[in-house]
């Protein structure tokens, strides 16, 4: 199994190729799925601003892609080394986590230097919504 050093690296690396022309803010995201697999993306922005998307959603649509359907652990990356700002997953972000993470899942949020602080997913989301609602 990958460890958090590799999924931070994979993280960094997607940020680097983040598209982000109009808020130059990057961000990098790493899945680590059920099978081992490390499964990255980057914000990738638009110019029609709302149309623009995160990168822990790229990532999510990367996992799906490759055959997985969990989230075991997510680092997100973002910011400048060492500003001390937590780059969090946005509220709609948290959500689409939520379709695939545990509330016991780790969120390692990260600048370019490392890991700053982990979440788990029912910290950011309390009281989520989600398939059990629904009865899935
Ligand atoms: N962004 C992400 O990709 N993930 C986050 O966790 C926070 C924000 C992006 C959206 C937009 O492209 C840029 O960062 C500035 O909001």
């Amino acid at each position: 199994m990958p460890d958090l050093n590799a999924l931070i690296d994979a993280a960094r690396d997607a940020m680097g190729n983040a598209y982000a022309p109009y808020s130059n803010f990057s961000v990098g995201a790493a899945i680590l799925g059920p099978s081992g697999q490390i499964f990255a993306g980057a914000n990738v922005e638009n110019a029609a601003y709302p149309q623009g998307q995160c990168a822990e959603t790229s990532a999510i649509g990367a996992m799906i892609l490759g055959g997985d359907r969990a989230i075991r652990e997510i680092v997100v990356m973002g910011g400048k080394p060492g500003d001390g700002l937590l780059c969090t997953p946005c509220g709609g972000c948290r959500q689409r986590l939520r379709e695939f993470a545990a509330p016991n899942t780790p969120i390692h949020v990260c600048g370019p230097e490392g890991l700053r602080r982990t979440f788990t997913l029912a910290e950011l989301l309390p009281h989520s919504f989600g398939p059990d609602n629904l009865d899935f």
